[in-house]
């Protein structure tokens, strides 16, 4: 077993093998309202320091070189959420992107959307372009920032620009399969997630990578997000090296 060189307070971080990573991690952030309601705080205070844990995820996946995080930061279902929260939210999407966009570059993270980006508001979309622009060379970390996503209308898309390929000769319906339809996906070109994380206790997967996760290993943990740290990461690592990954095989 190959253990990474480890850092001085995280011992748990000595305990993953380096032989057996996840290659793709994808996170459901929950909890951000809960966490402030318990300090009597406004949920926007949840969201805000919700925002700073993000680092500490593309901090521990650069740490191990898993080559690729996806972090569920606003759903299509979000939007009914009241107006105030919403705003927030794309505040701290651009404050993020603008604060932390050099660092990830130098750190050579790859900043990807999944999602539809054209409905997310001008500001958001001018600061994402602008990372997405700066970033698109990197190959360390791919960072996929799931935002105005819903696999549900990721699905839809897909047939819809499948039927149209077929329509325009470029795609055979005899040559589709699988894989075929994984191409059509947001995800294009990438590994389907090994580790699925929660946070919150919530066990439930939210309209996120329906087709992606067929084989995927979850791990529902009882940190509101806010919470989450590094080592709440290496801790789900440790529980996926412990499974045995049969995919219907025996
Ligand atoms: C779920 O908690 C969290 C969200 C819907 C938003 C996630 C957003 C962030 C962590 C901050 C912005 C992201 C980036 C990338 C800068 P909830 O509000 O549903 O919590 P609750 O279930 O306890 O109410």
């Amino acid at each position: 077993m190959k253990k990474p060189k480890g850092s001085k307070d995280d011992k748990s971080e000595e305990q993953i093998d380096l032989e057996n990573l996840p290659k793709h991690i994808a996170i459901i952030m929950d909890g951000n309202g809960r966490w402030a309601r318990n300090k009597f705080l406004p949920r926007t205070a949840g969201h805000i320091t919700g925002a700073e844990k993000v680092r500490d995820a593309v901090e521990a996946c650069l740490d191990l070189n898993v080559p690729f995080l996806t972090l569920y930061a606003f759903s299509k279902e979000n939007w009914k959420r009241p107006k105030k929260e919403v705003e927030t939210l794309m505040q701290l999407l651009s404050k993020y992107l603008k604060k932390e966009t050099a660092e990830l570059d130098k750190n050579g993270v790859k900043i990807n959307i999944i999602g539809d980006i054209e409905e997310l508001p001008e500001s958001v979309k001018l600061e994402l372009k602008k990372s997405i622009e700066k970033t698109k060379d990197n190959t360390s970390l791919t960072f996929n920032l799931a935002l105005n996503y819903g696999s549900r209308q990721e699905i839809v898309k897909a047939f819809k620009d499948m039927h149209l390929d077929i329509e325009q000769g470029k795609l055979d319906i005899d040559d589709v399969d699988e894989n075929t339809i994984s191409d059509y996906l947001y995800t294009k070109g990438q590994p389907d997630p090994d580790l699925i994380i929660r946070t919150s206790g919530e066990e439930r997967i939210s309209n996120f990578l329906l087709y992606q996760i067929a084989y995927s290993e979850f791990d529902f943990i009882d940190v509101l997000w806010p919470d989450f740290k590094k080592e709440d990461l290496y801790q789900s690592i440790i529980k996926f090296q412990k499974r045995t990954r049969r995919y219907g095989g025996i």
